[in-house]
């Protein structure tokens, strides 16, 4: 897949940019602040129509306008031109000039997977960021998945909302518990079966990489621990107490271990950041597997972030990419990787918000 034309209006620093892409791989060369990030961040809100930054929408808008449009044409085994505007007052989504109105129909017109500063937080950071990851996976490969985790997440916020009452009404809670129970097997039957199929994919990816005999492990760890309407009953007591909801996949840990410590306490700066672009990694093989061509790879200052021997493990994965049909965008500030990243290379100077090919 790739992306063959990115249409750009108003989008953070970028006032006005019309560019075409072959397939290949793509340096983004600049010095800092000029838009590089903004421009992944282009690509990836045409993909997922959100953010990698984690900000909402309206911070994406070109200081003092009302409104952005990015646009993009993704040929892969289909062609989609996709359009996409937003405004405070007004949001319009077009795929091949059909309007799209839910979210859930959307997603799968454009692949991509994502490598940045951020990525951090899947080692260190919260349960949360490794549950997203997860989440994000098993909405881009799995139909249906995103409605389930509406339910989940819509059921359990009314169950919560029940639970902060002083009296709850019983049977209104049972409901809630059934309709929380039922989405909530399926969203952890569908995390067990993404975890096995990824963990073989992370250990490779992680030895290619740190070219150690480093065991790299994920392993999924359920807040239910037999049944979920079992657990949710033996937690009535404290749910009354706690006045939320106490089990159940919104609580799932995935476990990350590096030679069998816990990588967040014991592994070192360059293992986390090495286990951060495995898990990356194992996120692009994984949906190339599935669709049968690799997902476009942004990635965002990575190779400054590794020392010399672990770039030179990264280059060949990410090349593999570029090679073909696939597509990789790569930003830095200079070029300090070994070798050639690939023979289908193309370099770009981002400048104050504008691009212009080089050489
Ligand atoms: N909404 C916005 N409107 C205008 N400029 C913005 C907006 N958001 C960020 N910027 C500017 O974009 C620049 C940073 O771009 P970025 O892509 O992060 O740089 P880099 O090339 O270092 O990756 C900064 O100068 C910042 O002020
Ligand atoms: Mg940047």
């Amino acid at each position: 897949m790739h992306l063959a034309r990115l249409k750009l209006r108003d989008f953070r620093n970028i006032r006005r940019l019309d560019v075409e892409f072959e397939p290949g791989f793509h340096v983004l060369l600049g010095r800092n602040a000029q838009g590089k990030t903004n421009l992944l961040e282009a690509v990836y809100l045409l993909a997922t129509l959100r953010s990698f930054r984690g900000v909402g929408n309206a911070q994406i808008i070109r200081h003092e306008r009302k409104a952005f449009f990015a646009g993009g044409l993704a040929i892969g085994q289909a062609k989609n031109d996709i359009r996409y505007y937003w405004s405070a007052v007004q949001r319009k989504l077009t795929v091949n000039e059909k309007p799209i109105r839910r979210v859930a129909d959307y997603l799968g017109a454009l692949r991509t997977v994502v490598f940045c500063a951020e990525d951090a937080l899947l080692v260190n950071g919260p349960a949360k960021s490794r549950r997203r990851f997860l989440d994000l996976l098993l909405t881009q490969t799995r139909p249906g998945y995103l409605d389930l985790l509406h339910r989940y997440t819509e059921a359990l916020r009314s169950r919560n909302a029940l639970l902060k009452r002083d009296s709850p009404d019983n049977v209104l809670l049972d409901s809630f518990t059934r309709e929380l129970v039922g989405n909530g097997e399926k969203l952890i039957v569908a995390r067990r079966e993404v975890v096995k199929k990824l963990s073989p994919l992370i250990r490779l990816g992680y030895r290619k990489i740190a070219a150690k005999p480093e065991d790299a492990r994920i392993d999924y760890a359920p807040s239910v621990r037999e049944d979920f309407a079992v657990d949710l009953a033996k937690s009535r007591i404290r749910e009354q107490r706690y006045r939320s909801t106490l089990v159940g996949p919104h609580r799932d840990e995935l476990k990350l271990s590096l030679d069998g410590q816990a990588a967040a306490q014991y592994a070192s700066e360059g293992q986390k950041r090495t286990f951060a672009i495995a898990l990356k990694m194992a996120q692009a093989d994984y949906l190339a597997g599935i669709h049968g061509s690799p997902p476009i790879l942004l990635i965002d200052d990575v190779m400054g972030e590794l020392d010399a021997g672990r770039r030179a493990g990264l280059v060949p994965l990410i090349s593999r990419v570029g090679q073909a049909l696939g597509q990789v965008f790569m930003t830095c500030t200079e070029e300090n990787w070994p070798g050639e990243l690939s023979d289908n290379l193309h370099r770009w100077q981002v400048d104050e918000g504008t691009v212009s090919r080089e050489g």
